[in-house]
């Protein structure tokens, strides 16, 4: 796998970022061969900034960039909304959080009806553990083992505790159970479960997909207990699985629903817990006990409002799920190719993991996507895996491209492994 010394420019930005910013993650990016820094980038595509590199994005960022960077309709909404607007004042009532609530709302199954705003996808999550906390009086909250819901306070008492411990914030109120149990799910809930939180497909445990009947199960051992049901799209919504909402595959309403990331269209930052109707009371009699600055900043939700026009629009989610066929077709050429090291595809629409026979694989594999020219990332709590996440507006051409620079890097993978 190739190395090349760093240009001048880059060296001097790897130095101020170590010396100002994180030296741990400078370190790491130069340790791992891949010294990327963002130049330009428009559509699928990212430059280093050194501009002779250019990269298909299939990291997308988890969703940011489910739209591709800099798509021209949302720049031109951002652009036109700067023109007569500002962040707002979260304390009063503003047309734009109505509006964007109401959108959310229109294409929210059952009665996901009313919207409470944030900034970041774990404040969003902490906001839902909350709600699911008062309107039950309960403290518990169980979510499954290498799950990934932020790196806030509830959110991040929720997770891996990986992350948590250095943190020192375990709570016995926070347990969790292995994803697609549903068994281990009812053992582990009870009277004193306030939420159960899991996200659709966990995309840091690379891409499991639920597993027959899973979802309906949680729901039923939900609502039997009495405990709310928070499903985190950060990732597989706003049409990534080739539906609006993930869960919509899976045949069941939850009580609530977290979207972020791509909301935001990779350009303002809105995040949204989607609540039940009749879960809303909890802020009736003093709405001011959970208040956000920048939250569904009205700059921001004229953006989200556009990400939603966009991506819910029945053409846009056919092409998702005309692409999802290509690649489906395309793996499963490349897989027969390289039978001992591409060992599966998890796939929902463009929601998908490239499983690989060995943890050690997914590093190399990250690598050799970037010298093959595309960016695509191991899942952290299961190395083996790589997350494939395309943009949704790829098109068919790309992915074409796409699945050749795949090709080279499984043969460069493959080389290594054998010399
Ligand atoms: C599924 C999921 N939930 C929540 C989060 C947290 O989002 P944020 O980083 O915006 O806090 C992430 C971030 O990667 C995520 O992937």
């Amino acid at each position: 796998m190739t190395s090349q010394p760093l240009s001048a420019t880059k060296q001097a930005v790897f130095e101020r970022f170590s010396r100002h910013v994180s030296s741990g993650k400078a370190a790491f990016f130069l340790q791992t061969g891949i010294p990327l820094v963002f130049g330009k980038r428009e559509g699928p595509y990212i430059w280093d900034i050194d501009g002779d590199k250019r990269l298909i994005d299939c990291h997308c960022n988890g969703g940011v960039y489910n739209l591709g960077h800099r798509h021209p309709e949302i720049i031109s909404t951002l652009v036109e909304a700067a023109s007569r607007l500002d962040i707002g004042n979260h304390h009063f009532v503003s047309m734009e959080k109505a509006a964007l609530a109401e959108a959310l709302a229109d294409v929210s199954p059952g009665n996901l009806e009313c919207v409470v705003f944030g900034v970041s996808g774990g404040e969003a999550i902490d906001t839902a553990i909350k709600i699911a906390r008062k309107a039950t009086g309960r403290k518990g909250v169980i979510s499954a083992a290498g799950g990934y819901h932020g790196h806030t306070g509830l959110a991040l008492a929720a997770g891996d505790p990986k992350f948590k411990a250095p943190f020192l914030s375990d709570s016995s109120d926070f347990l969790q159970v292995p994803f697609n149990d549903a068994a281990a799910l009812e053992a582990a809930v009870d009277k004193n479960t306030a939420a159960v939180v899991l996200e659709t497909i966990p995309a840091t445990l690379g891409m499991p997909m639920p597993v027959e009947d899973y979802y309906r199960k949680v729901k039923q051992c939900c609502e039997k207990n009495g405990t709310l049901l928070i499903i985190d799209e950060v990732q597989a919504g706003l049409g990534r699985t080739g539906r609006f909402w993930g869960i919509e595959h899976y045949g069941i309403v939850p009580d609530m629903i977290v979207s972020a990331k791509g909301l935001g269209g990779g350009i303002y930052p809105v995040t949204a817990t989607i609540i039940r109707k009749d879960l809303e009371f909890v802020f009736h009699d003093d709405p001011f006990i959970h208040v956000s600055t920048t939250g569904g900043a009205d700059i921001g939700c004229v953006v989200a409002r556009k990400v939603i026009e966009i991506s819910a629009a029945p053409s846009f989610l056919e092409n998702v799920n005309q692409l999802a066929g290509i690649f489906a077709g395309g793996m499963a050429e490349i897989a027969r190719e390289f039978p001992g090291l591409f060992t599966g595809f998890r796939q929902n629409g463009l929601m998908c993991g490239i499983q690989t026979a060995d943890p050690g694989y997914g590093p190399l594999m990250s690598k050799a996507c970037y010298d093959a020219g595309l960016l695509c990332i191991y899942a952290g709590n299961d190395p083996s895996v790589l997350q494939f996440l395309p943009p949704l507006i790829t098109e068919k051409e790309t992915a074409e491209e796409i699945l050749t620079r795949l090709h080279e890097a499984f043969s460069i993978t493959q080389n290594f492994i054998n010399a």
